[in-house]
């Protein structure tokens, strides 16, 4: 073990370490020297210019002209807590298993007596850091693991697929959803011609736009939401066997959304609600759960679903596979320092330790690269992984050395592998000794760009997803398309979605979508779109009121 014994507090400890409560002391500059004067800057004479020996004032305006780092590229706006997850003992894992050891030797998994710290991030995707809390939006769920093996981030979202198959094509999304180039405007809403524009010409949206359109992306409180690592996962055990898994979250408290009109109340009286409804909750004593589940598979169940497991468009229903639950996550401890612990976490679904691993899915083996790049942009280099809040409980030994706001102090001389000056074994092989090996999964192909042929069905789900809603859950699904489609102004836009998209997924649905959208209702399923002059396709905008 790299630690001794984890436990919930083991991070607290750490961060025990660097904070510090400065209330009521006397104000000193950065580097310790006491100061005199906060307010008046040094002047040659009463009216006299600012004199540039004022050191005191250089720092304390220098500080703060670069107080601001970029916010995020997408999931700007969030806000995260401390807390600790559990395994539960021998949980009921069906007919097949009868002990998680057999699925995972990941340690943070299979041990119900150790307590692992963590540190959840709540986010919207689309608006900005200073943007409302109660806009449709699909949420983040990010949980970092402090585990004794190392970090673990599981960086999912509360609705269980996902706009598109391949990460190729999420710069495309995210900038046909983020206001336009030309205006900045919509802030943080999908209200808009070029987000519908471009889900009406990509069919594979479909499914993700119902969840969309439904409830699911009104959350009434953090603490109310499930959260899905959506993509399909591998355990692997000690001998090196492999599952699969899908990850869920499921709150202690019932998933529960607001609705459109209150959502729109509340964004502008408090735009903070969601952020504010976690922290008090917490500072109030309550202690939101979350219970982490499985749904478990093997290759050979998975070449049984009509459905590929690697397209993140689709969700392994849990009727075929039920969900497991394993343990348990408490959150009870709110941050001291916003940015230093919420701005300044970084996620990252490549942190993994051993026993856990990645499936081939397109969008996720493209994630893989993205956020440690994107965290290069956002931090100006390397070395955020030393920050507090990123910093593992695991030991670290390493040869880096350098860069950027280096923090920790590393003695010795040898920095590189192999040597022998250094106190190491030249031949230590660390794969050899517990290190993280990656699963050794047979890939014999050509290279090419297609995608597997089911990845083509883009309707079933969706129409499942239809299907299993009330009727007053279908008819605020019908609302929400009404008004979001409502905004848009070419006629081709909201056509393309009504028969290329809805009219594919249920002919009713369709009919209901188009009456309210001044769109001409497809006559039967399959129906072809009206043809229109493309000049003329352009609402004024007192059509459009
Ligand atoms: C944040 C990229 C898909 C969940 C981010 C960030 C980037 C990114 C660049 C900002 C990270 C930072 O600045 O620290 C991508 C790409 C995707 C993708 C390229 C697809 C190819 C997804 C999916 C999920 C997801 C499918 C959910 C399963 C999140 C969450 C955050 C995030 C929760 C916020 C993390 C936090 O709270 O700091 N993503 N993302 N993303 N992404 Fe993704």
């Amino acid at each position: 073990d790299r630690t001794e014994g984890v436990d919930e507090n083991s991070k607290q400890d750490q961060l025990d370490e660097v904070r510090e409560n400065s209330e009521g002391e006397e104000l000193t500059t950065d580097h310790g020297v006491k100061v005199s004067d906060t307010d008046n800057s040094l002047k040659a004479g009463e009216r006299g210019p600012t004199i540039m020996e004022d050191f005191h004032f250089r720092e304390k305006m220098t500080q703060f002209d670069h107080e601001s780092i970029p916010e995020r590229v997408v999931h700007a706006r969030g806000t995260g807590v401390h807390g600790y997850f559990q395994p539960y003992e021998d949980p009921d894992l069906g007919d097949e298993y009868d002990d998680i050891e057999e699925l995972t030797k990941a340690k943070v998994l299979t041990d119900p007596d150790q307590k692992t710290p963590v540190f959840t991030r709540f986010s919207t995707v689309v608006g900005s850091r200073g943007s409302a809390d109660t806009v449709r939006d699909v949420r983040g769920f990010a949980t970092k693991f402090y585990t004794e093996e190392g970090n673990w981030d599981l960086v999912g979202n509360n609705i269980p697929v996902f706009f598109i198959q391949d990460a190729m094509e999420f710069p495309d999304l995210v900038h046909s959803i983020k206001p336009d180039p030309d205006d900045g405007t919509p802030q943080a809403s999908a209200a808009h011609d070029t987000f519908w524009d471009f889900a009406s010409l990509k069919p594979e949206i479909t499914h993700m736009i119902m969840w969309v359109l439904s409830g699911r992306a009104l959350p009434r409180a953090y603490r109310m939401m499930q959260g899905f690592g959506v993509h399909t996962f591998r355990l692997v055990n000690e001998e090196g066997e492999s599952v699969f898994v899908k990850f869920h979250w499921a709150p202690e408290y019932d998933t529960s959304q607001l609705v459109w009109d209150e959502t729109q109340k509340i964004a502008g009286k408090n735009p903070d609600f969601n952020r504010q409804d976690l922290y008090d909750v917490i500072e109030a004593g309550y202690e939101p759960e979350f219970e982490l589940g499985v749904q478990i598979f093997d290759e050979e169940d998975a070449e049984e679903f009509d459905f590929d497991v690697l397209d993140p468009t689709k969700i392994v229903p849990e009727s075929e596979v039920p969900v497991r639950p394993i343990g348990k996550m408490t959150l009870n401890e709110t941050p001291d320092n916003f940015f230093a612990e919420v701005e300044q976490v970084a996620f990252h679904p490549g942190n993994v330790v051993p026993g856990i691993d990645f499936s081939n899915d397109p969008l996720l083996q493209g994630r893989l690269f993205s956020y440690q790049d994107t965290q290069l942009n956002r931090f100006g280099s390397a070395n955020w992984d030393e920050i507090p809040i990123n910093r593992p409980i695991a030991e670290r030994h390493n040869n880096q050395r350098a860069g950027f706001m280096r923090q920790e102090i590393n003695e010795g001389k040898a920095s590189y592998k192999p040597n022998s000056i250094g106190d190491d074994d030249p031949q230590e092989a660390p794969e050899e000794e517990g290190g993280y090996e990656h699963y050794a999964e047979k890939i014999d192909g050509k290279k090419i760009r297609n995608r597997s042929e089911s990845f083509q069905n883009h309707f079933d789900q969706a129409r499942l997803f239809w299907n299993s809603m009330t009727e007053p859950e279908k008819q605020n699904i019908i609302d929400a398309a009404h008004f979001e489609l409502g905004k848009v102004d070419r006629v081709e836009i909201r056509e393309r979605m009504v028969y290329d998209l809805f009219n594919n997924v249920d002919h009713e649905f369709a009919k209901r979508v188009a009456e309210g959208i001044g769109v001409e209702p497809p006559e039967e399923p399959g129906d072809q779109m009206p043809t229109h002059d493309r000049e003329d396709s352009r609402l004024s905008i007192e059509e459009r009121r």
